[in-house]
């Protein structure tokens, strides 16, 4: 490069520069570090005025720009850097010159100080860009709005489920990261491979679950659930809706034992003895889903009791252990995806089905089976209805058509919070393992809890892990049509 001017007030320093300068860019690696982290820097700041001025008139950012703001820039300022040391050490070894510090200063004199302000001046810059850069980033990536937006198509499922569930104000990584810099590096060192997957469109359709690498419950949910705490029995009232003609209503009421330790030391009953510190119980599934348990270890304090499926080969010890937590039960806490029968009963039992159109409970179930959501969903569910009904009710189709339009505007909403072609997530795609009804609301056999609780898990003295229906919950009536009959605990809850 140019001889820069030796007799300045600051020659000193302008001999070192220009030294230095020489020095630097003699070689081509440097040269290009250089200008990627000067460009780096000059986008950062940009940027950095731009964020600013739309937080400050309120504006919501796109969620891709701030990742390449927050994550890019200072990747590509720090790769910068890391170039131009790779070019200083290449230009050392090619000079063979041993290193040299020909420069004089004085240590302590006004030429040291001059430099040490500005060497300084130039570190403070750099810590605060980075340091704030930093710290945003790290808030950013931590966001609920990372989470879904960036992800669009692959996390919305997720989302749209979430946003309806008891857990909404909690954020995403509450409980997929928990507390602790161990998770948080292994859950970024993942999350970078995700971004590449989504970016490439390798990702799996439908996401895999069960998440095998989620974060044990005990660090997660327990921050906020404290098992102790769980007591006493739950009154669980639903309204049904049958599939006959006429749309009959009943109800069925089950007081649910929840139970739990009701103090320390003493012991847990109900649901939640299963996790009662006192308790373990171990199990190995053989396939992906931990819905086909084939073995299962209960320790107690005197030992270990062990129960086989009596489909199970007891040579084959092939399948993953697992220590049962909270997601064996829970596994849905917060992305719940329905199923057909429960979305209507809660439908017409909030009004938003109506009872008077004979058949409607039974063809909206097979509406909801069939139809697939498209630009225009209730066009698709109205044709469905329409075809069924003049097939199979010719003589309730003027019915249908009187309130076509709210039925299918309804069962439209149900399918798109369910259904996600683009994810590949259809019914029954994310079941939950809380109780043991299936899709069609009615008993499933090796459902949710009855994957152990089915009468034939054996142990080698012939007692089974148990289906008794009182063991978890006494049943007051069940799908009863006699409503004037109920007992008026149960009435007292009913929604009309
Ligand atoms: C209350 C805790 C909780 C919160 C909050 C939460 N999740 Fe989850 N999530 C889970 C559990 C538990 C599973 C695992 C289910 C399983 O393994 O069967 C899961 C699974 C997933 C899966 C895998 C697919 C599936 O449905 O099983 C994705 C994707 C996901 N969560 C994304 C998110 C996103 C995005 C957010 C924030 C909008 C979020 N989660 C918030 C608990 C939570
Ligand atoms: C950051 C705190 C927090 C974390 C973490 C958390 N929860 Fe919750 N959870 C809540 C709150 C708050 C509610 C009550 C919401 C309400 O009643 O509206 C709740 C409600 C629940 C309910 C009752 C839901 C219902 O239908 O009323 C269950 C079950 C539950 N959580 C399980 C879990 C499980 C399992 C996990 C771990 C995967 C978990 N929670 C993690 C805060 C949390
Ligand atoms: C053996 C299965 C099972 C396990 C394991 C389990 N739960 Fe539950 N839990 C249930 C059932 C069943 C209910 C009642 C039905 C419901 O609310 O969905 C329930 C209810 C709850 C509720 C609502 C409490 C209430 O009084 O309504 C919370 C909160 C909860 N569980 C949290 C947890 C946490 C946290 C863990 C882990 C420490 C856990 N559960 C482990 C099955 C289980
Ligand atoms: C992985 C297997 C497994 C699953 C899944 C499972 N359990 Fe259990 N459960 C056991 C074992 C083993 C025992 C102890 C043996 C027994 O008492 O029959 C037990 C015992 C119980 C008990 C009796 C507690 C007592 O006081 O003696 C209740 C209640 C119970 N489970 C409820 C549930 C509920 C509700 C679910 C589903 C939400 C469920 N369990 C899912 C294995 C399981
Ligand atoms: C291992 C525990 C367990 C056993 C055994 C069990 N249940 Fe349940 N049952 C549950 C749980 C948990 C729920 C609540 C699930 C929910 O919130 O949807 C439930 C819910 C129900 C419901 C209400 C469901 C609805 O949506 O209307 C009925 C009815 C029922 N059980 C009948 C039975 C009968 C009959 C038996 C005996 C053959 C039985 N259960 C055995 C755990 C059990």
């Amino acid at each position: 490069m140019s001889d820069a001017p030796r007799k300045s007030i600051f020659s000193g320093f302008g001999n070192w520069f220009s030294g230095r300068i020489r020095f630097y860019y003699a070689n081509w690696i440097t040269s290009l570090g250089s200008v990627l982290a000067m460009v780096g820097v000059a986008l950062l700041g940009a940027a950095l005025v731009g964020h600013l001025v739309n937080m400050g008139m309120g504006r919501h950012t796109n969620p891709y720009v701030n990742m390449v703001t927050f994550m890019l820039l200072p990747a590509m300022v720090v790769f910068g850097f890391v170039t131009v040391g790779v070019g200083v050490w290449v230009q050392r070894r090619r000079e063979k010159e041993p290193k040299k510090h020909t420069v004089a200063i004085e240590v302590g004199g006004p030429e040291f100080i001059r430099k040490a302000m500005l060497v300084g001046f130039l570190a403070l810059v750099a810590l605060i860009m980075f340091g704030s850069f930093g710290y945003e980033a790290y808030h950013y990536t931590d966001s609920t709005d990372f989470c879904l937006k960036v992800c669009h198509t692959v996390m919305n499922p997720e989302g749209v489920a979430y946003e309806r569930s008891p857990h909404a104000n909690v954020a995403c990584v509450k409980c997929h990261i928990g507390p602790g810099a161990d998770w948080f590096v292994k859950a970024k060192i993942s999350g970078v491979r995700q971004v590449f997957a989504v970016m490439g469109g390798t990702y799996e359709r439908p996401i895999p679950t069960p998440v095998h690498a989620l974060r044990p419950a005990r660090d997660t949910c327990e921050s906020c659930h404290r098992p102790e705490q769980f007591q006493g029995s739950e009154l669980i009232v639903r309204e049904h809706t049958e599939t006959d003609r006429d749309n009959t209503q009943s109800v069925t009421a089950v007081v649910l034992k929840v139970g739990g330790q009701p103090l320390p030391g003493l012991r847990a009953t109900g649901v939640h003895w299963h996790v009662d510190p006192g308790n373990e119980v171990r199990y190995r599934s053989v396939d992906e889903k931990r819905e086909e348990i084939a073995e299962v270890i209960q320790k107690t304090p005197d030992g270990e009791v062990r129960y086989l499926a009596d489909w199970a080969d007891p040579e084959n010890t092939e399948g993953e252990w697992r220590v049962m937590d909270c997601i064996d039960c829970h596994n849905r806490p917060t992305h719940i995806f329905e199923t057909p029968a429960r979305a209507l009963d809660e439908a017409f039992a909030g009004g938003f089905l109506d009872a008077g159109i004979p058949w409607l409970r039974r063809e909206a179930e097979r509406a909801l089976m069939e139809v697939q959501p498209d630009e225009d969903t209730p066009a698709a569910i109205a044709a469905f209805l329409e075809s069924a009904y003049a097939e199979d009710h010719p003589e309730d189709l003027d019915a249908l058509r009187a309130g076509l339009a709210d039925a299918s505007e309804h069962l439209a909403v149900i399918l798109e919070r369910n259904i996600f072609p683009d994810m590949e997530i259809v019914w029954g795609t994310y079941p939950s393992h809380v109780g043991h009804m299936g899709l069609d609301g009615d008993y499933q056999e090796n459902g949710g809890c009855f994957r152990c609780h089915d009468d034939s898990h054996e142990n080698e003295d012939g007692r089974v892990i148990s289906q008794d229906c009182d063991a978890c919950h006494n049943i007051v009536v069940e799908r009863e049509t006699d409503l004037e009959g109920l007992p008026d605990f149960v009435s007292a809850v009913l929604s009309r």
